[in-house]
C-alpha cells in the first residue's frame, strides 16, 4: 500500500514535471535574427565624447524596456544634458517577450561591431529593429 502509493506520487510528480518543460520550450521558440540591414552614420564621435554615456544609457533602456512595452514599440531620448541620444526599437509583435530581448540583444551587438564609435546607427533584424541618432527620429 505504501510503496504502491509512493510510486503512484512520483509518477504525477514526474508527469508535471515533464508537462512545465513541454510548456516552457513551447513559450520561447527561436526568434528569426537573420540581418536584414546593418546602417551607420558616416560620423564618429571621439572616445570621451559624452554622447557615448548617453548612447550607452538609451541601448540598455531600449534592450530592457521594448520587451515589456505594449506593442514591442519604444522609443526613448537620454536624462543627460550634454548630449542628447533618440533611440527606437521594434519587435514583432507575435513575439513572446523572451525572444523580443534575444532578438534586440544581437541586434545591439552587430550594431555595436559593424558601426562602432558612429554617431548613428540603424540595425534592422527579421524579427526586431533597432536605432540612434543624435536628433529626434520618425522610424
Ligand atoms: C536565415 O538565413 C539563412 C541564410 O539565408 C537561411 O538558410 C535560414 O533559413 C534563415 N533562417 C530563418 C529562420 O529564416
Ligand atoms: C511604432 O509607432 C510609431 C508611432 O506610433 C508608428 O509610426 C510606427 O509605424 C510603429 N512601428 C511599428 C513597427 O509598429
Ligand atoms: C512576425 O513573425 C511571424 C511568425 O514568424 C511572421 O509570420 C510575420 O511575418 C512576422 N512579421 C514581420 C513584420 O516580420
Amino acid at each position: 500500500m505504501g510503496v504502491h502509493f509512493r510510486s503512484r506520487t512520483i509518477l504525477v510528480i514526474f508527469s508535471i514535471v515533464v508537462s512545465v518543460l513541454c510548456s516552457i520550450n513551447k513559450v520561447s521558440s527561436i526568434p528569426n535574427t537573420n540581418t536584414t540591414s546593418i546602417l551607420c552614420n558616416s560620423g564618429v564621435y571621439t572616445k570621451g565624447d559624452p554622447f557615448a554615456t548617453s548612447l550607452a544609457y538609451v541601448l540598455s533602456d531600449l534592450e530592457a524596456i521594448t520587451p515589456v512595452t505594449k506593442g514591442y514599440n519604444y522609443t526613448n531620448i537620454s536624462p543627460f544634458p550634454n548630449s542628447f541620444a533618440y533611440g527606437h526599437a521594434t519587435c514583432n509583435s507575435t513575439l513572446p517577450s523572451i525572444d523580443c530581448t534575444t532578438c534586440l540583444g544581437i541586434a545591439i551587438q552587430s550594431m555595436i561591431n559593424t558601426c562602432s564609435n558612429r554617431i548613428g546607427a540603424r540595425s534592422v533584424l527579421y524579427d526586431c529593429s533597432i536605432r540612434y541618432e543624435q536628433y529626434p527620429f520618425d522610424d
